[in-house]
Protein backbone atom coordinates (compact mmCIF):
# COMPACT_ATOMS: atom_id res chain seq x y z
CA UNK A 1 0.00 0.00 0.00
CA UNK A 2 1.51 3.50 -0.85
CA UNK A 3 0.82 6.52 1.60
CA UNK A 4 -2.02 7.64 -0.27
CA UNK A 5 -3.88 4.42 0.03
CA UNK A 6 -2.81 3.70 3.63
CA UNK A 7 -4.33 7.62 4.49
CA UNK A 8 -7.26 6.88 2.75
CA UNK A 9 -7.45 3.49 4.64
CA UNK A 10 -7.62 5.33 8.02
CA UNK A 11 -11.76 5.83 7.26
CA UNK A 12 -14.18 3.68 8.46
CA UNK A 13 -17.75 3.34 6.47
CA UNK A 14 -18.97 5.80 8.96
CA UNK A 15 -16.48 8.56 8.31
CA UNK A 16 -16.91 8.35 4.89
CA UNK A 17 -20.73 8.58 5.10
CA UNK A 18 -20.81 11.95 7.08
CA UNK A 19 -18.05 12.80 4.64
CA UNK A 20 -20.63 12.86 1.68
CA UNK A 21 -23.17 13.95 3.68
CA UNK A 22 -21.40 17.12 4.51
CA UNK A 23 -20.32 17.15 0.64
CA UNK A 24 -23.65 16.70 -0.32
CA UNK A 25 -25.26 20.29 -0.97
CA UNK A 26 -21.91 21.03 -2.65
CA UNK A 27 -22.94 18.35 -5.21
CA UNK A 28 -25.24 19.20 -8.15
CA UNK A 29 -28.63 17.87 -7.91
CA UNK A 30 -28.48 15.59 -10.69
CA UNK A 31 -25.85 13.22 -8.74
CA UNK A 32 -27.22 14.30 -5.25
CA UNK A 33 -28.94 11.05 -5.03
CA UNK A 34 -26.71 9.09 -7.23
CA UNK A 35 -23.53 9.45 -5.13
CA UNK A 36 -25.31 8.40 -2.25
CA UNK A 37 -26.34 5.37 -3.25
CA UNK A 38 -23.01 4.71 -4.95
CA UNK A 39 -22.35 4.99 -1.44
CA UNK A 40 -24.14 2.30 -0.23
CA UNK A 41 -24.12 -0.10 -3.21
CA UNK A 42 -20.87 -0.37 -2.39
CA UNK A 43 -20.27 -0.38 1.33
CA UNK A 44 -16.78 -0.10 2.98
CA UNK A 45 -17.35 -2.12 6.15
CA UNK A 46 -19.04 -5.49 4.26
CA UNK A 47 -16.12 -5.13 1.81
CA UNK A 48 -13.05 -5.06 4.84
CA UNK A 49 -15.33 -8.04 6.11
CA UNK A 50 -14.65 -10.12 3.07
CA UNK A 51 -11.00 -9.00 2.27
CA UNK A 52 -10.59 -10.31 6.08
CA UNK A 53 -12.17 -14.00 5.70
CA UNK A 54 -10.18 -16.38 5.71
CA UNK A 55 -12.46 -18.56 3.21
CA UNK A 56 -13.26 -16.26 1.39
CA UNK A 57 -16.04 -18.31 -0.25
CA UNK A 58 -17.89 -19.51 3.30
CA UNK A 59 -17.69 -16.24 4.36
CA UNK A 60 -19.76 -14.95 1.01
CA UNK A 61 -22.22 -17.91 1.01
CA UNK A 62 -23.02 -17.18 4.80
CA UNK A 63 -24.01 -13.66 3.75
CA UNK A 64 -26.05 -14.73 0.63
CA UNK A 65 -24.29 -12.90 -1.77
CA UNK A 66 -25.20 -12.94 -5.13
CA UNK A 67 -23.70 -11.26 -8.16
CA UNK A 68 -21.11 -8.90 -8.93
CA UNK A 69 -20.25 -6.47 -5.72
CA UNK A 70 -16.36 -6.58 -5.92
CA UNK A 71 -15.59 -2.62 -7.47
CA UNK A 72 -12.35 -4.10 -8.81
CA UNK A 73 -14.13 -5.91 -11.31
CA UNK A 74 -15.83 -2.50 -12.30
CA UNK A 75 -13.38 0.26 -11.61
CA UNK A 76 -14.67 1.70 -14.73
CA UNK A 77 -18.11 1.19 -14.54
CA UNK A 78 -19.62 1.03 -11.13
CA UNK A 79 -20.57 4.67 -11.19
CA UNK A 80 -22.37 4.47 -14.77
CA UNK A 81 -25.56 6.40 -13.64
CA UNK A 82 -23.71 9.43 -11.97
CA UNK A 83 -23.49 12.42 -14.05
CA UNK A 84 -19.96 12.60 -13.73
CA UNK A 85 -19.51 9.14 -15.49
CA UNK A 86 -18.16 11.51 -18.06
CA UNK A 87 -15.55 12.71 -16.18
CA UNK A 88 -14.27 9.65 -15.12
CA UNK A 89 -10.98 9.50 -17.05
CA UNK A 90 -9.71 12.72 -15.82
CA UNK A 91 -11.15 11.98 -12.37
CA UNK A 92 -9.22 8.71 -12.79
CA UNK A 93 -5.54 10.22 -14.04
CA UNK A 94 -5.98 12.91 -11.12
CA UNK A 95 -6.42 10.65 -8.35
CA UNK A 96 -3.44 8.46 -9.38
CA UNK A 97 -1.35 11.85 -9.79
CA UNK A 98 -2.43 12.24 -6.21
CA UNK A 99 -1.23 8.82 -4.84
CA UNK A 100 1.91 9.35 -6.12
CA UNK A 101 2.73 12.90 -4.88
CA UNK A 102 0.80 12.48 -1.66
CA UNK A 103 3.17 13.29 1.32
CA UNK A 104 0.99 13.83 4.18
CA UNK A 105 -2.83 15.39 4.26
CA UNK A 106 -2.72 18.75 6.05
CA UNK A 107 -6.89 18.33 6.33
CA UNK A 108 -8.96 16.17 5.88
CA UNK A 109 -10.90 13.52 3.36
CA UNK A 110 -13.29 15.86 2.24
CA UNK A 111 -10.20 18.59 1.29
CA UNK A 112 -9.14 15.88 -0.78
CA UNK A 113 -12.30 14.51 -2.59
CA UNK A 114 -12.28 18.72 -3.49
CA UNK A 115 -8.79 18.79 -4.17
CA UNK A 116 -9.80 15.83 -7.15
CA UNK A 117 -13.08 17.58 -7.82
CA UNK A 118 -11.48 21.19 -8.73
CA UNK A 119 -8.70 19.58 -10.71
CA UNK A 120 -11.10 17.40 -13.27
CA UNK A 121 -13.42 20.83 -13.03
CA UNK A 122 -10.88 22.79 -14.21
CA UNK A 123 -9.64 20.17 -17.08
CA UNK A 124 -12.97 19.57 -18.01
CA UNK A 125 -14.02 23.74 -18.01
CA UNK A 126 -16.83 22.44 -15.82
CA UNK A 127 -18.37 23.63 -12.77
CA UNK A 128 -17.25 21.82 -9.53
CA UNK A 129 -20.69 21.00 -8.61
CA UNK A 130 -20.41 18.33 -11.42
CA UNK A 131 -17.48 16.54 -10.62
CA UNK A 132 -17.40 16.53 -6.58
CA UNK A 133 -19.44 12.87 -6.46
CA UNK A 134 -17.01 11.62 -9.33
CA UNK A 135 -14.20 12.56 -7.05
CA UNK A 136 -15.68 10.65 -4.01
CA UNK A 137 -16.16 7.73 -5.98
CA UNK A 138 -13.42 7.46 -7.48
CA UNK A 139 -11.63 7.79 -4.28
CA UNK A 140 -13.32 5.15 -2.68
CA UNK A 141 -13.14 3.11 -5.87
CA UNK A 142 -8.92 2.97 -5.05
CA UNK A 143 -9.83 2.27 -1.16
CA UNK A 144 -11.77 -0.94 -2.34
CA UNK A 145 -9.91 -2.00 -5.47
CA UNK A 146 -6.10 -1.13 -4.25
CA UNK A 147 -3.77 1.11 -6.96
CA UNK A 148 -2.72 -1.65 -8.63
CA UNK A 149 -6.33 -2.62 -10.15
CA UNK A 150 -7.15 1.00 -10.27
CA UNK A 151 -4.39 1.95 -12.48
CA UNK A 152 -4.54 -0.93 -14.64
CA UNK A 153 -8.24 -0.16 -15.38
CA UNK A 154 -8.87 1.97 -18.73
CA UNK A 155 -10.39 4.71 -17.66
CA UNK A 156 -12.43 4.77 -21.05
CA UNK A 157 -16.64 5.38 -20.86
CA UNK A 158 -18.90 5.59 -23.16
CA UNK A 159 -19.96 8.70 -24.67
CA UNK A 160 -23.39 9.85 -22.71
CA UNK A 161 -26.54 9.03 -24.32
CA UNK A 162 -30.11 8.96 -24.12
CA UNK A 163 -31.29 11.49 -21.56
CA UNK A 164 -27.73 11.18 -19.81
CA UNK A 165 -26.38 13.52 -23.19
CA UNK A 166 -28.94 16.35 -22.23
CA UNK A 167 -27.99 19.44 -19.87
CA UNK A 168 -27.49 18.88 -16.04
CA UNK A 169 -30.58 21.00 -15.60
CA UNK A 170 -32.80 19.31 -18.48
CA UNK A 171 -32.35 15.74 -16.54
CA UNK A 172 -33.23 16.79 -13.31
CA UNK A 173 -36.46 18.29 -14.86
CA UNK A 174 -37.18 15.40 -17.16
CA UNK A 175 -36.61 13.10 -13.69
CA UNK A 176 -39.68 14.93 -11.92
CA UNK A 177 -42.27 14.53 -15.08
CA UNK A 178 -44.94 12.08 -15.27
CA UNK A 179 -46.13 10.26 -17.95
CA UNK A 180 -49.01 12.38 -19.63
CA UNK A 181 -52.78 10.23 -19.11
CA UNK A 182 -54.02 12.16 -22.02
CA UNK A 183 -55.90 14.58 -22.40
CA UNK A 184 -58.46 13.64 -20.12
CA UNK A 185 -56.18 12.57 -17.92
CA UNK A 186 -57.00 14.63 -15.32
CA UNK A 187 -60.35 13.07 -14.96
CA UNK A 188 -58.78 9.52 -14.22
CA UNK A 189 -58.90 8.73 -10.27
CA UNK A 190 -57.59 5.54 -11.13
CA UNK A 191 -55.46 2.82 -13.44
CA UNK A 192 -53.31 6.29 -14.00
CA UNK A 193 -50.11 4.44 -15.91
CA UNK A 194 -46.32 5.71 -15.24
CA UNK A 195 -43.36 4.67 -15.82
CA UNK A 196 -40.32 3.33 -13.88
CA UNK A 197 -37.08 4.09 -15.64
CA UNK A 198 -34.18 1.41 -15.06
CA UNK A 199 -31.80 2.46 -17.95
CA UNK A 200 -31.54 6.78 -18.71
CA UNK A 201 -28.85 5.62 -21.55
CA UNK A 202 -31.82 4.33 -24.04
CA UNK A 203 -35.18 5.28 -25.04
CA UNK A 204 -36.64 2.10 -23.79
CA UNK A 205 -34.91 2.01 -21.01
CA UNK A 206 -38.27 1.66 -18.82
CA UNK A 207 -41.30 -0.51 -18.13
CA UNK A 208 -45.10 0.58 -17.21
CA UNK A 209 -46.73 0.71 -14.07
CA UNK A 210 -49.63 1.08 -12.81
CA UNK A 211 -50.36 3.88 -9.84
CA UNK A 212 -50.07 2.26 -6.91
CA UNK A 213 -48.36 -1.45 -8.74
CA UNK A 214 -45.54 -2.18 -6.66
CA UNK A 215 -42.11 -1.46 -9.12
CA UNK A 216 -40.88 -5.27 -8.64
CA UNK A 217 -44.26 -6.21 -9.68
CA UNK A 218 -44.69 -4.29 -12.86
CA UNK A 219 -40.93 -5.32 -14.41
CA UNK A 220 -42.20 -8.69 -13.94
CA UNK A 221 -44.47 -8.07 -16.64
CA UNK A 222 -42.00 -6.57 -19.27
CA UNK A 223 -41.01 -9.97 -21.01
CA UNK A 224 -39.27 -7.50 -23.71
CA UNK A 225 -35.81 -8.89 -23.33
CA UNK A 226 -34.02 -12.03 -21.75
CA UNK A 227 -33.33 -10.87 -18.59
CA UNK A 228 -31.47 -13.78 -17.15
CA UNK A 229 -29.08 -13.64 -19.88
CA UNK A 230 -27.87 -10.18 -18.55
CA UNK A 231 -28.49 -11.29 -15.19
CA UNK A 232 -29.17 -14.60 -13.53
CA UNK A 233 -30.90 -13.10 -10.26
CA UNK A 234 -33.01 -11.54 -13.18
CA UNK A 235 -35.89 -14.67 -13.43
CA UNK A 236 -38.75 -12.81 -14.21
CA UNK A 237 -37.91 -9.01 -15.56
CA UNK A 238 -34.97 -6.18 -15.19
CA UNK A 239 -35.46 -6.31 -11.18
CA UNK A 240 -34.41 -9.36 -9.63
CA UNK A 241 -36.40 -11.03 -7.09
CA UNK A 242 -37.28 -13.75 -5.52
CA UNK A 243 -39.75 -13.38 -2.20
CA UNK A 244 -41.79 -10.33 -3.28
CA UNK A 245 -42.38 -10.05 -0.10
CA UNK A 246 -39.09 -8.29 2.10
CA UNK A 247 -37.59 -11.46 3.02
CA UNK A 248 -34.71 -11.98 0.70
CA UNK A 249 -32.96 -9.13 -0.16
CA UNK A 250 -32.74 -9.27 -4.04
CA UNK A 251 -34.68 -6.72 -4.92
CA UNK A 252 -33.19 -3.76 -3.59
CA UNK A 253 -33.03 -0.40 -5.67
CA UNK A 254 -31.33 3.57 -5.67
CA UNK A 255 -34.15 5.77 -6.26
CA UNK A 256 -32.44 8.44 -8.47
CA UNK A 257 -35.71 10.66 -9.08
CA UNK A 258 -38.89 10.42 -7.98
CA UNK A 259 -38.43 9.15 -4.77
CA UNK A 260 -41.10 11.44 -3.35
CA UNK A 261 -43.73 9.68 -5.91
CA UNK A 262 -43.35 5.99 -4.43
CA UNK A 263 -45.45 4.74 -1.25
CA UNK A 264 -44.10 5.42 1.97
CA UNK A 265 -41.48 2.67 3.64
CA UNK A 266 -43.67 0.44 6.02
CA UNK A 267 -42.16 -1.15 9.24
CA UNK A 268 -41.85 -4.37 7.66
CA UNK A 269 -39.57 -2.83 4.56
CA UNK A 270 -37.68 -0.36 7.08
CA UNK A 271 -36.59 -3.57 9.60
CA UNK A 272 -36.29 -5.87 6.48
CA UNK A 273 -33.37 -3.14 4.93
CA UNK A 274 -31.94 -3.42 8.55
CA UNK A 275 -31.46 -6.91 8.57
CA UNK A 276 -30.69 -7.27 5.10
CA UNK A 277 -27.50 -4.34 5.91
CA UNK A 278 -28.75 -1.67 3.09
CA UNK A 279 -28.26 1.68 4.44
CA UNK A 280 -31.26 3.09 4.07
CA UNK A 281 -31.65 6.60 5.49
CA UNK A 282 -34.88 7.20 7.81
CA UNK A 283 -36.69 9.24 5.67
CA UNK A 284 -40.32 8.50 5.02
CA UNK A 285 -39.68 8.28 1.31
CA UNK A 286 -35.43 7.29 0.94
CA UNK A 287 -33.67 6.81 -2.09
CA UNK A 288 -33.01 3.40 -1.30
CA UNK A 289 -35.93 0.69 -1.28
CA UNK A 290 -37.20 -2.81 -1.45
CA UNK A 291 -38.93 -2.74 -5.26
CA UNK A 292 -41.18 -5.64 -3.83
CA UNK A 293 -42.71 -2.72 -1.50
CA UNK A 294 -42.58 0.28 -2.89
CA UNK A 295 -45.39 1.33 -5.10
CA UNK A 296 -45.75 3.74 -7.88
CA UNK A 297 -47.47 6.75 -7.87
CA UNK A 298 -45.80 8.64 -10.38
CA UNK A 299 -42.48 8.13 -12.44
CA UNK A 300 -39.43 7.26 -10.93
CA UNK A 301 -36.33 6.63 -11.98
CA UNK A 302 -34.32 3.72 -10.41
CA UNK A 303 -30.70 2.06 -10.42
CA UNK A 304 -30.33 -2.02 -10.25
CA UNK A 305 -27.40 -2.46 -8.03
CA UNK A 306 -25.30 -5.39 -9.69
CA UNK A 307 -25.91 -7.86 -6.28
CA UNK A 308 -27.58 -8.36 -3.29
CA UNK A 309 -26.41 -9.95 0.26
CA UNK A 310 -27.90 -10.25 3.79
CA UNK A 311 -25.26 -8.68 6.39
CA UNK A 312 -26.81 -6.33 8.65
CA UNK A 313 -26.30 -8.37 11.74
CA UNK A 314 -22.66 -9.95 10.71
CA UNK A 315 -21.42 -6.56 9.45
CA UNK A 316 -23.37 -4.05 11.41
CA UNK A 317 -25.02 -5.92 14.72
CA UNK A 318 -27.65 -3.41 14.59
CA UNK A 319 -30.79 -5.98 14.25
CA UNK A 320 -31.71 -8.83 16.88
CA UNK A 321 -31.73 -12.27 15.52
CA UNK A 322 -34.08 -13.14 12.58
CA UNK A 323 -35.17 -15.77 11.16
CA UNK A 324 -34.90 -14.72 7.80
CA UNK A 325 -34.29 -17.38 4.41
CA UNK A 326 -31.86 -15.83 2.57
CA UNK A 327 -32.10 -16.05 -1.25
CA UNK A 328 -30.58 -19.59 -1.49
CA UNK A 329 -33.52 -20.98 0.49
CA UNK A 330 -36.96 -21.01 0.06
CA UNK A 331 -38.11 -18.88 -3.52
CA UNK A 332 -35.42 -20.45 -5.57
CA UNK A 333 -36.32 -23.63 -4.09
CA UNK A 334 -40.25 -23.15 -4.80
CA UNK A 335 -39.28 -22.59 -8.16
CA UNK A 336 -37.20 -25.37 -8.76
CA UNK A 337 -39.76 -27.71 -7.37
CA UNK A 338 -42.12 -25.66 -10.01
CA UNK A 339 -39.94 -26.43 -13.10
CA UNK A 340 -38.53 -29.95 -11.96
CA UNK A 341 -42.54 -30.69 -11.75
CA UNK A 342 -43.29 -29.19 -14.96
CA UNK A 343 -40.51 -31.20 -16.69
CA UNK A 344 -41.92 -34.49 -15.11
CA UNK A 345 -45.30 -33.40 -16.35
CA UNK A 346 -44.05 -32.80 -20.05
CA UNK A 347 -41.89 -36.09 -20.02
CA UNK A 348 -45.15 -38.37 -19.02
CA UNK A 349 -47.19 -36.95 -22.06
S1 LIG B 1 -37.99 -9.84 -3.65
FE1 LIG B 1 -37.32 -10.50 -1.71
S2 LIG B 1 -37.14 -8.64 -0.61
FE2 LIG B 1 -38.08 -8.04 -2.46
Amino acid sequence: MNKFEDYLNKFTEADWLEFIESLVPTVHEVDRNALQIWFRFFPLELFRHLEAAEDRELAKSKLAMLGRYEIKDQVDTSHHFLYGHRFWKETKQAIEKEAETFTASEHGLTDEIKKIAITVAERRQVERTLTTAIAAVGLMTLVQSGLEAFKAATGQVEKPSGLLAKSPDKIVAARAEDDSQGIFGFLKTINKKYSIIYDETRARGKFPVISQEEIASASAKDQSQNWKEMDERCWEGVVPVECTSAACGTCWVGVIGGQDKLSPVSRRERRAMKTFGYNQPDDEKPFLRLACQAEALGNATIVIPPWNGVFGKKIYNNVEDVELEPVTTSAKNLRETIASATAAGKSDE
